[in-house]
């Protein structure tokens, strides 16, 4: 008989994150249990969706909602209406959700008003700032989940803050929720992936950047591209950082910075960002592509949750541009430094990472095993 799952994707790491489960479920799970991916378009262009199918091997979606962008409401409303009628549809065992986008809260509120259990991947992180539009995703979707995995122990030890219970018994439903720690998604992907990714150096060329010379810079949380002054403020940083340092900088631009970076930047840094030669703004990369920048950049500077852990797969110093963290782990090891917009706090990481530091990489996140794990679970 097997198990029939319904996982929904729509931003960028959640299509990135897909392809550990769909691989798992190819190549160890086949006999046991049927996917069916369903794709809300929340992300649509071409290098922010569509290139990650082919390279990461991610069967193509059987339904894409083509909701993409749009107010919270408007672009969440769509969603959750879609989705609703796809579950009712194909009636699924299991719907799948990753992490704290709008595709995740849209998910949660369609299924569990239907009557089917959640899996919720990446349960538990929380930043515990509720300005996040991200934050109350997460929360409201963790409450209603009935698998609740979590990549850390912290994120384990919040949900149990939150009255979660890590002895309930199986079967588990909506009001008797299974929570586990079962590592994070991501490394499985990174384990598997680095290796892939050395067909895909080229990159440092058409960039035009050594290795071990160059930061890598990615920006795209609301709270930064949004807010005029914390916008200038972490480009101000840069520049000098760029001025001061003689580093070269290689940023690839999620579409909504280079949105607000025309609207938002006054027009002199706009105008010394843009033209300088030792700042490379780029289209988002692919996959490999970023694997491949990550592993050669001397530091990594970044507000994704995504580039914050692969900095740390990849034993990199991290400059986080949040006040905090839902991956506190990386920043309690001291590979990572919380700067805010701060340009003084950005400079003073900079420079400590740049003397003599012993930093220790410790295995935190698991064993690169996570899908096959939870996928265990799943089948008992
Ligand atoms: C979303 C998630 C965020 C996640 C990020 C990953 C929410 C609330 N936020 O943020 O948690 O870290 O994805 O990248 O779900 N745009 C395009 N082309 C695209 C996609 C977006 O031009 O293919 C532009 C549009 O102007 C859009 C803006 O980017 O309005 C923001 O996109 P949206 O998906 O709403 O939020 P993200 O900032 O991408
Ligand atoms: N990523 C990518 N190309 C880029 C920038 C990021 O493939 O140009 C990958 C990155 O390696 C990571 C994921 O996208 O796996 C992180 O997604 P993002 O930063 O958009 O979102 P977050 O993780 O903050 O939710």
């Amino acid at each position: 008989m097997g198990i029939k799952l319904i996982t929904i994707i729509g931003a960028r790491p959640q299509i990135i994150k897909a392809s550990a489960l769909s691989r798992a479920i190819r190549t160890r799970f086949a006999h046991q249990i049927t996917e069916v991916l369903v794709h809300t378009g929340q992300h649509y262009d071409e290098n922010m969706s569509g290139v990650f199918f082919d390279e990461l091997a991610i069967p193509q979606p059987t339904y894409n909602l083509g909701v993409g962008s749009g107010n919270h409401g408007e672009q969440t409303g769509r969603m959750i209406k879609g989705i609703e009628e796809i579950v009712l549809t194909e009636r699924p065992d299991f719907i799948v959700l990753y992490g704290d986008t709008n595709s995740t809260l849209a998910g949660a509120i369609a299924a569990s008003k239907v009557y089917v259990p959640i899996v919720h991947i990446e349960a538990g992180l929380r930043s515990y700032n509720k300005t996040m539009p991200e934050e109350i995703n997460r929360v409201l979707t963790d409450h209603v989940s009935t698998y609740l995995f979590s990549p850390t122990q912290t994120g384990v030890n919040n949900l149990i803050r939150e009255g979660f219970r890590t002895d309930n018994q199986p079967p588990y439903t909506i009001d008797n929720p299974g929570v586990f720690n079962v590592g994070d998604i991501m490394y499985d992907n990174t384990l598997y992936f680095a290796g892939l990714a050395k067909q895909k150096t080229y990159i440092l060329e058409r960039l035009g950047v050594q290795p071990e010379t160059y930061v890598l810079v990615t920006l795209h949380r609301n709270a930064n591209t949004d807010d005029a002054s914390r916008l200038n403020s972490i480009f101000d940083a840069l520049l000098i950082l760029v001025e001061k340092y003689r580093i070269n900088l290689v940023m690839p631009l999620h579409p909504r910075t280079l949105k607000q970076m025309s609207a938002l930047l006054s027009p002199e840094l706009h105008q010394s960002i843009s033209t300088h030669p030792a700042i490379q703004l780029c289209p988002p990369v692919s996959y490999l592509e970023m694997i491949v920048l990550e592993q050669h950049a001397k530091l990594i500077i970044t507000d994704s949750g995504g580039v914050q852990k692969e900095a740390y797969f990849f034993k990199k110093p991290c400059i986080i541009l949040r006040a905090e963290t839902e991956w506190v782990e990386i920043v309690d090891q001291g590979a990572a430094v919380l700067c805010d917009a701060d340009p003084n706090q950005i400079l003073q990481a900079f420079q400590f990472f740049e003397g003599p530091t012993s930093i220790t990489f410790n295995p935190i996140y698991g064993e690169g095993d996570a899908a096959a794990q939870l996928l265990n679970l799943l089948i008992l």
